[in-house]
Formats: C-alpha cells, structure tokens, sequence
C-alpha cells in the first residue's frame, strides 16, 4: 500500500481511496454530527447553495462558518462542540476549506473517507483494510496553503498506516514527530490562530482528543450539487 499526502488542495490528488482532513474543524464536527447520532451531512461549496440545498431538503439543519464564525442566519457555525445532540436528520455544512475539498475529492478518488484525530483509529483502520495500492491523505490547508494542523493530523496517520511512503508522507511524519502532543501539533497552525482571534480557541482541544469517536464518514453520493457524508 502506498501513502500519499497532498498538503493543499491545490495538488489535486487521485487515488482509490482519499480521506479527507480538516482537523480544525470541518472534518472533526462532519465526525462528531455523525457520531451524535445525525444521518448525513450534506456538504456544500458556498453559501447560497447551502441555503437552496436545505430548503430542498426540508427539516435540515444549516450549519457553516465564514472565518471561522457563523454565517448569519444559519442555525450553527461549525463547531463541533454545537453537535453533541442531534435536532434533526440532516446537517447542510458549508466551510471555507474543509467542504469545498471533500467536494473535490468525491469527483477525483473512487472512495472518499473523513479523517480528524477524534476518529484517528477507526479511520486508518479502514483504509488499511481497503488492500487499496493507494492510500492519498488530503489536506484541507487555510485558503490554499499548508496548515499545520493538517500536516500534523496526516503524519500520524500516514505513520498508523505504515506501508510504503512517498516523500511528502514521509515529511508529514517527521513532522508531526516533531511535536510532543496532539494539542501542540494543532495549536502551532494558522486555523489555530483564526480560532483565538475569534474566541474559539476551546475547540483546538477538543479537536485534538484521539480516537474517542468509533465511526468513518464517507462520502456516498451527491445531492444535487452537494456531497452526501454518511457512516
Ligand atoms: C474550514 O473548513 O475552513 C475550517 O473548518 C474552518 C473553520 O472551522 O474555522
């Protein structure tokens, strides 16, 4: 099994499976809606869509952030500290990296899994059982550049994984051995400093707690022009 890591988006990876990581947050409250006990969320690139796409949708929640904070009118921002209890079936998410790339990935790699460290375990342990050839983890960056949060999050599952690494996986887990906790690893990224500078620095711990989220969303098909994220 080979391991990729695409640091951006803008690499444009294919491969046979593709897990997708926004670690701070996208991917962790995709994780964490899921696991509270929502049925889907449906993934969006922009606003307007995101609104269209709930309305169609009837009875769903509309949740998203703009830098970081909530989109006026929306029913939550993207914490995943708001999606403890569902209130209903559906999530319609739309962020400023995380969905967009979760898109793109669903159009480029035959299966698409949601990667964070909430549900670090149970996601390395599915793509390793996939016996793919090819494993690519996507990071979601902080509009087109490298986070570190996600370089970080990719080298610990790239290590997890095992294999064989190309190069860039190869540097994401030097990296992230270069840091002694998670919380180190996330707090030492851009995503982190939009967080404090927003007063939602409690999500950068709770992002980093591993592996107390037993589920793998993955993406299932789209509606309309959003991608449906299910377990
Ligand atoms: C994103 O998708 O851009 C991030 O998750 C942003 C955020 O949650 O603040």
């Amino acid at each position: 099994m080979r391991v990729h890591v695409a640091f951006t988006p803008a690499e444009e990876v294919s491969a046979p499976v593709g897990i997708v990581v926004d670690v701070l947050r996208a991917t962790s409250t995709m994780a964490q809606a899921l696991a509270a006990g929502y049925r889907r969320v449906l993934c969006c690139s922009e606003v307007d869509e995101a609104r269209a796409v709930a309305a169609a949708e009837g009875g769903a929640v509309l949740a998203g952030e703009r830098g970081t904070v909530v989109i006026d009118g929306f029913d939550f921002g993207n914490s995943p500290r708001e999606f403890l209890e569902p209130s209903g079936e559906t999530v319609v998410l739309t962020t400023t990296n995380g969905t967009r790339l979760l898109l793109a990935a669903a159009a480029r790699c035959k299966r698409v899994l949601v990667g964070s460290l909430l549900n670090l375990d149970a996601v390395v342990r599915e793509a390793a059982q996939s016996g793919s050839e090819d494993v690519a983890v996507l990071c979601a960056g902080v509009q087109g550049e490298l986070a570190m949060d996600d370089a970080y999050v990719a080298g610990r599952m790239a290590a997890a994984l095992g294999g064989g690494p190309t190069d860039s996986a190869a540097a994401a887990m030097r990296l992230a051995g270069s840091f002694a906790t998670n919380e180190e690893g996330l707090a030492a990224s851009q995503s982190a400093r939009n967080l404090h500078a927003s007063g939602l620095y409690a999500d950068i711990a709770w992002c980093a707690r591993e592996s107390v989220l037993d589920v793998v969303p993955r993406f299932s098909r789209m509606v309309g022009t959003a991608a449906e994220v299910t377990l």
